[in-house]
């Protein structure tokens, strides 16, 4: 064995050249990998005794693409094209030999071999859409002379990968392999020497390349629906078009265009850094990676409603039993159909067979005692929102579940600390708080009460990973995170509605600047009556006017907007115009023209100050985190990374100039955090917070 490179070495198999690529984890094309191929190939070419050379990797992946830690970086030669055009060129066969997953640069260090094997658990992908980029090593050249553009546009612009089986179909591979990779490389690669099999350069193959201008015309019109606001699928549509229609070589050079502008956008480093910030997420700095975590074989949930039965169906999905609580056994029926009937829907789309449904339905017990979640590991409290009723609960719980089992509160708001001091176990007590619909949306904010302990805390983070949701730690506090922040944009849109602002230019703008819904459009969604009372309502706010007037949202046809029967799609409604007239006369409101930029900033702003004063009072681990909460939970267009990393694009310094202006014309609502002061007198910005 030759080391060519501390990641690279060279091995002889007898007449077989074996190039084993060591870069842990992912096997990252950074540049000792690079090098080391270049070098490997070239080496091997040198050596008589090699007739043929096998690329694989150790550890669990083949390369997982190019390094994304080397982005934005000044360049190190060699470049990976360059690489990819001496594999191409070589004339020797070259076999990749695939386990794990072959993306991004991986996938097109592949494609730039003149054979594939894989095993049967292979993935392929070209992910780079993801990170706001196109694959740019040849990959929107060579996949579609391989398998044709239309098969090739789909896994260019969602960047979803693809399993060994339907590759081998597609032609993307040649063959799978059984046992041991490395041997049957071998053995595949002396199979193409006594056959003297011809070198299969995809760079010259033209027989797949459909012209048709039709596939990229349909192709762009999905894309309009699924990929708005974001620039990199277009740019990938693009690349594809030229490889059907310009040769290779020119193809290549327009793809390295796209890519570097791509690169340079604000677009991509959002996406690259956002890639990072969702991976940080799970390491919290005082707690240890070798904390002991509890054994979680058992989930109880209290309230079969809404949250709960989405709730429980993320556990029995992960395989884990549920035990569901309802106070009467008519609700507990109830909330079990909502289970059943949405298993149901997605087994009639062909999403699921009858079978699966039948095993996750066979994983919860419901039961009205409260009793029997004497056994269970876990339990979810997911009961309305009432601090008496919680405080009760836990009293309960705290006597029937066992010493050692973690006792968790569903609570959007309420404080853990008041719920944990109702047990005498407060350190095994911590808030984890869903977002609705639970069983779809991603996001869990893990809420670490005063007492929480280390390993109800890791195993927190350890569940939420195995129920596929993204966990972020946040601390105690009114709405923690996520919903505190998203309270500010709440505000500044009634106080924005009743200065002048149309309630349709309120929400295009919001809508254009990428989320999936204007802010008065998810009001009417969300129901216009959560949190208001009929005894209590004055008349003082367009929440309780429109209330006052039944005007509960979409629920009941009418809201800010009206929706015919079994419409979401809102439609003018002149007669909210004169009620949001006559309350902004009676409040002292004298109608103006507020500017598309002055609503971003807005509703924009105050949430960046308001997560400015979370990170002070160390609510969040770090500023990236908050933009995980809000890609996650409130529909932030990961395109724009978050607000903390929006705010560092737009400048810190300009964030609080314009806050301050606010502040002097509509008062302490936009007084500055401390911390955004800070940092602006520092020259600093939010990343620099991001342990
Ligand atoms: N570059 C640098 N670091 C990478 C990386 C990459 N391409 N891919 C993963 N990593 C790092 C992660 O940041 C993480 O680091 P950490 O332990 O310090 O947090 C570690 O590798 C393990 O990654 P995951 O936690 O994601 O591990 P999983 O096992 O869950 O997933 C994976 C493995 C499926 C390979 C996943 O990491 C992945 O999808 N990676 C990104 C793949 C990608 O986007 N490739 C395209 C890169 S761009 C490109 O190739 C351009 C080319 O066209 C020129």
């Amino acid at each position: 064995m030759v080391a060519i490179t501390e990641a690279v070495s060279l091995e002889k198999e007898g007449d077989i050249g074996m190039l084993w690529i060591d870069n842990p984890p992912v096997n990252a094309l950074g540049f000792p990998v690079r090098k080391g191929m270049a070098d490997g190939i070239a080496m091997a070419m040198k050596d008589d005794g090699i007739k043929a050379i096998v690329v694989i990797c150790k550890g669990g992946t083949f390369c997982a693409g190019a390094d994304i830690r080397e982005f934005g970086k000044p360049p190190k030669e060699p470049h990976l094209p360059d690489v990819l055009t001496v594999f191409d060129e070589c004339t020797k066969p070259i076999i990749a030999a695939v386990h794990g997953t072959a993306f991004g640069g991986g996938l097109e260090t592949a494609l730039s071999s003149h054979f594939r094997v894989a095993v049967a658990t292979a993935q392929f992908g070209l992910p780079e859409v993801k990170l706001g980029l196109l694959p740019g090593a040849g990959g929107t050249q060579r996949l579609p002379r391989l398998i044709g553009p239309e098969k090739a546009l789909p896994m260019v612009a969602t960047g979803n990968p693809i399993g060994a089986a339907q590759a081998l179909k597609e032609g993307v591979i040649d063959e799978i392999v059984e046992g041991d990779l490395a041997q049957g490389a071998v053995a595949f690669a002396r199979k193409v020497l006594a056959e003297k099999r011809p070198l299969r350069q995809v760079s010259r193959m033209t027989d797949k390349l459909d012209k048709n201008p039709q596939i990229f015309a349909d192709y762009r019109k999905q894309l309009a629906k699924t990929a708005r606001g974001f620039e990199a699928p277009e740019a990938c549509v693009k690349a594809v078009e030229a490889a059907a229609n310009k040769p290779f070589a020119e193809g290549l050079k327009y793809e390295r265009e796209l890519f570097s502008q791509l690169m340079m956008g604000s677009q991509s480093a959002a996406q690259r850094y956002y890639f990072f910030a969702e991976r940080q997420v799970a390491k919290i700095p005082d707690i240890p990676k070798d904390t002991p975590l509890i054994d979680i074989k058992k989930v109880g949930i209290i309230g079969a409603g809404t949250m709960g039965g989405g709730i429980t169906m993320n556990f029995v999905n992960a395989g884990i039993p549920v035990t569901l609580v309802e106070a009467k056994q008519e609700f507990l029926d109830r909330g079990i159909g909502v289970i059943k009937k949405n298993y149901d829907i997605t087994a009639s789309k062909g999403k699921m067979t009858q079978e699966a449904v039948a095993k996750r339905m066979g994983l919860i017990k419901g039961t009205t005692k409260m009793e029997d979640l004497a056994d269970v590991d876990l339990v979810i409290e997911a009961v309305y929102e009432n601090m008496d009723l919680k405080k009760e609960i836990f009293g309960k719980l705290d006597a029937i579940c066992k010493p050692g089992a973690i006792l968790a509160t569903n609570t959007s708001y309420l404080n853990v600390d008041q719920i944990a001091a109702m047990t005498q176990r407060p350190e095994f007590v911590l808030g984890l708080h869903f977002f609705s619909p639970a069983n779809v949306m991603r996001l869990l904010e893990v809420v670490r009460g005063a007492k929480t302990a280390l390993p109800v805390l890791a195993t927190a983070m350890a569940i939420a990973k195995k129920i596929k949701k993204i966990a972020v730690m946040v601390g105690v506090c009114f709405g923690f995170a996520g919903n505190r922040m998203f309270a500010q944009r709440k505000r500044e849109v009634d106080k924005l509605v009743l200065e002048g602002a149309p309630i349709t230019q309120l929400d295009k703008v919001i809508y254009d600047f990428g989320f999936p819904m204007g802010p008065v459009a998810l009001l009417d969604l969300i129901g216009i009556d959560l949190g208001w009372s009929k005894e209590t309502s004055k008349g003082e706010t367009m929440q309780q006017i429109l209330c006052e007037a039944g005007r509960f949202g979409i629920k009941n046809n009418k809201g800010y907007y009206n929706y015919a029967e079994g419409s979401r799609a809102p439609k003018p409604a002149p007669e909210v115009d004169e009620m949001i007239k006559a309350l902004a006369k009676k409040k002292g409101y004298t109608p103006r023209a507020i500017s598309d930029e002055e609503i971003i900033q807005r509703c924009i702003y105050p949430i960046i100050n308001e997560g400015a004063k979370i990170l002070e009072e160390k609510i969040a681990v770090r500023p990236s985190d908050l933009d995980v909460i809000w890609v996650n939970g409130y529909g932030w267009p990961v395109y724009r990374g978050g607000p903390m990393f929006y705010a560092d694009l737009v400048g810190l310094d300009k964030v609080l100039a314009v806050m301050k202006q606010f502040q002097a014309k509509h008062g302490d609502d936009f007084k500055p955090a401390p911390l955004l002061e800070k940092l602006v007198k520092e020259g600093k910005n939010f990343a620099s917070l991001n342990v």
